[in-house]
């Protein structure tokens, strides 16, 4: 059998983890064929739960799992790591936004950055699903010099999927209808899903529906979605969340033709340099790109900014908190 891959998950013993955990050990992260060693992350106090996990993952007797580590010690369980999937957050509760967790959670990706920075393997990758998911990004990658900025993303690929699903019911056509789906910016109320790019049926999805229908029920709908699932369940999303995850690293790793990722910016389409913003890429050679050369209307211009001085406004208040 092929040496196993390291995948760190960091907040195993929270709900994404449990989403998450089963689906990587049975192969849906990397390959049916991949095999994997599973490492999780908890704070002291859930480290029990993540035994209870990890009973459950043995029981399962995956083919493809060899072997489970759990430790409350960074060092330990991004060592050799190849994947890092940063989960453990504290989540967004009814009624608080983004920049609240800003301290909350900043303090828990500088070690963990730096960590990744010290003990990861070569051709480590890094998504980090914890809120604030990109100024999360920004703070382990700062804090991770000698690994190549690019191996850091966060996720905006449950915003894309959630953005297929609403296009989707709308035209009545089953999501795989829908080609270039982009989200731009923030993983936040003020991300932009962009229907001037995204195809259905080889035609342009922003002329097949209304402009109101676009501008006041689709745009809002998908960006404040968390909220939405947060006030349905009590709770944040969490399978939706896993399964974004799963299909963000597959297609890291396996290659796509055009998906949402959140990466550090290196200047394109106007959106400043080093921020970790969402954009349209591909995947070749196991490496993200983004895709260059569309042509952004006023209305997007707008859009995108306005996300953009989002994240530059929490970069910028993470400074002041000497987390990066
Ligand atoms: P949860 O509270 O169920 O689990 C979080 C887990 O993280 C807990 O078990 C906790 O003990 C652990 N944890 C806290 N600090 C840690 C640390 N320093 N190291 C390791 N583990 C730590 O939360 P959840 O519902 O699983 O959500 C996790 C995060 O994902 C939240 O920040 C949530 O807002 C975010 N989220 C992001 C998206 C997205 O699209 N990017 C979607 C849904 C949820
Ligand atoms: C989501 O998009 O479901 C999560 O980021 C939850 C949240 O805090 O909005």
């Amino acid at each position: 059998m092929a040496t196993p891959v390291k995948v760190t998950v960091t907040g195993a013993a929270g709900q994404i983890g449990y989403a998450l955990l089963f689906r990587i050990a049975s192969g849906q992260l990397l390959g049916a064929d991949v095999p994997v060693k599973l490492s999780l992350l908890e704070i002291p106090q859930a480290v029990k739960a993540a035994e209870g996990t990890a009973m459950e993952l043995d029981d399962c007797a995956f083919p493809l799992l060899s072997g489970i580590e759990i430790t409350d010690d960074p060092n330990v369980a991004f060592d050799g790591a190849n994947v890092a999937l940063l989960v453990g957050a504290m989540p967004r509760k009814a009624g608080m936004e983004r920049g609240d967790l800003l301290s909350a959670n900043g303090g828990i990706f500088k070690p963990q950055g730096q960590a990744i920075n010290a003990h990861a393997a070569d051709d480590i990758r890094v998504l980090v699903v914890g809120n604030p998911a990109n100024t999360n990004a920004l703070i382990a990658q700062q804090n991770a010099p000698d690994v190549p900025a690019d191996r850091f993303t966060a996720m905006t690929r449950l915003d894309h999927n959630r953005a297929l699903a609403q296009l989707a019911a709308k035209l009545q056509v089953p999501v795989t209808e829908i080609k270039n789906m982009t989200i731009w910016g923030n993983h936040s109320s003020t991300q932009y899903p962009d229907l001037f790019h995204a195809e259905v049926g080889g035609k342009i999805a922003a002329e097949q529906v209304d402009e109101a229908w676009y501008k006041e029920t689709f745009i809002p709908t998908v960006a404040k979605r968390g909220a939405a699932i947060i006030e349905a369940r009590g709770l944040s999303s969490a399978a939706s969340a896993a399964n974004a995850a799963i299909d963000h690293v597959y297609d890291w790793v396996n290659g796509t033709d055009w998906t949402s990722v959140s990466l550090p910016s290196d200047g394109s389409y106007g959106v400043a340099e080093g921020i970790i913003s969402s954009f349209p890429c591909r995947s070749v050679g196991g490496q993200w790109e983004i895709i260059q050369g569309l042509e952004i209307n006023e209305f997007s211009r707008q859009r995108i900014d306005a996300s953009v001085a989002e994240l530059t406004e929490e970069r910028d208040a993470v400074k002041e908190l000497g987390l990066i």
